[in-house]
């Protein structure tokens, strides 16, 4: 089946979305007309040959080349090749059995001994915790900057810079980075810039299109969005994607393809729950606003979050995640505040149908900047519950306090 796009048509990324990655060799039968929608769960370990020749031509076999079950199937094929799709500009994807892995792979790829990274100050803790606990005894040094630096980025660059790592917004504290300002610094050095992209996904932010070298999503969030797969992904330009491939087939990095198939069946609503996430965490967030038990919300999408104009310059829409303060409250208020919802669950992660609530603290993890809130901030994912049921719900929450 021909595909929008392939003739150069332009096509808007919610239809890219139901239809990238979908190619016959990977969902019909050789030489039988016809196909199913979706590519099935190839599930292996060892590939058959039909003789010794066959084998030994597959052991130099590149990307979506049978070989061993290490190296993907079908299935594996048809969700890379649908995020590299996703992304205008990239030449390939990797996946990996977690965002965090996906994270680190990324950052060995790029990274050797006497390197040094600069970090923002507001990323995910783990991936600060790779920094310190796993390049800093190789000899990599990361030097932490503030999100809302800019241009000024080159001010820290030296000799030995060779990576820039972003997370536009950070996924505790909102703050939205100037990407294109960020990128121009770092190509006119020749460093490789590398972003966390979970919250906005290609469709709110194709990064590539951005200029960014290295777009990391933890697949784990929006793109399975049903809460029940651990996986990630790294999507890379032409230079750099032989060193991502390489890097993860040294560490035998890998998933499931039950799970790389769920990511691709969730992918295909991407879209249309995006859109949903959005509307109902807009509501959400501006009724909070309005709240006298509220100090700040912090949603990338309201002026009052800290990199606001790049975000309404750059993205194409906001997802479900933000975070908000109770004004004069302590902990154990807020600890008050959440156990009385009745439709948020209290857990870790993101980005599937589900409302969630979640005890943060941001100055746990920052030592470039100081985060200056003394209120308690809770972080809310908005899931696709009618927003006013979640309303009337914070609101009980809010008299309890
Ligand atoms: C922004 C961000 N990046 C990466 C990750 C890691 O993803 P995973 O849980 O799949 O390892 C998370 C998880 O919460 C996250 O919030």
């Amino acid at each position: 089946m021909s595909k929008p796009g392939d003739d150069g048509e332009a096509v808007s990324p919610s239809t890219q979305v139901t239809q990238a990655g979908r190619r016959a060799e990977w969902t019909g039968i050789p030489g039988q007309p016809g196909g199913v929608v979706n590519p099935p769960v190839w599930r292996a370990s060892t590939i058959l040959y039909d003789d010794v020749a066959h084998l030994r031509a597959a052991r130099g076999n590149s990307h979506e080349r049978w070989y061993y079950g290490r190296r993907g199937t079908p299935t594996h094929w048809a969700l890379a090749d649908a995020l590299t799709e996703m992304e205008p500009g990239a030449a390939g994807t990797m996946l990996f059995p977690s965002g965090v892995a996906a994270i680190s792979c990324a950052l060995m790829a790029v990274l050797k001994p006497g390197d040094q990274l600069l970090m923002v100050d507001s990323v995910y803790d783990p991936s600060r915790a790779c920094c310190d606990k796993v390049l800093k005894p190789m000899g990599i040094e990361t030097v932490y900057y503030d999100p809302m630096i800019g241009g000024a980025i080159a001010d820290l660059m030296t000799e030995r810079t060779r990576a820039i790592f972003m997370e536009s917004p950070g996924s505790l504290t909102f703050e939205v980075q100037d990407v294109p300002a960020i990128v121009a610094a770092a190509k006119a050095r020749d460093v490789v810039t590398l972003i966390d992209n979970t919250w906005a996904t290609p469709l709110l932010f194709p990064a590539h299109s951005h200029g960014v070298d290295i777009s990391i999503l933890a697949c784990t969030k929006y793109i399975t969005g049903h809460s029940d797969v651990m996986l990630g992904s790294v999507t890379a330009s032409a230079a750099l994607f032989p060193r991502i491939e390489q890097t993860a087939r040294l560490f035998g990095q890998i998933c499931g393809a039950d799970d790389a198939w769920l990511a691709l069946r969730g992918l295909r609503t991407l879209a249309v729950r995006l859109k949903q996430h959005q509307e109902s965490a807009l509501s959400v967030a501006r009724w909070l606003a309005a709240r006298p038990e509220v100090g700040a919300v912090l949603h990338p999408a309201l002026p009052s979050c800290p990199g606001h104009a790049q975000w309404a310059r750059d993205f194409a829409g906001s997802s479900g995640l933000f975070s908000f303060t109770l004004k004069g409250a302590d902990d154990a208020a807020r600890a008050r505040f959440i156990d009385a919802l009745r439709h948020f669950g209290i857990g870790y992660s993101w980005g599937g149908f589900e409302s969630l609530a979640l005890p943060v603290d941001p100055q746990l993890c920052r030592s470039a900047t100081i985060w200056p809130a003394t209120d308690p901030l809770i972080r809310l994912h908005i899931g696709l519950e009618d927003s006013q049921d979640l309303i009337a719900d914070l609101e009980q929450a809010f008299l309890r306090l």
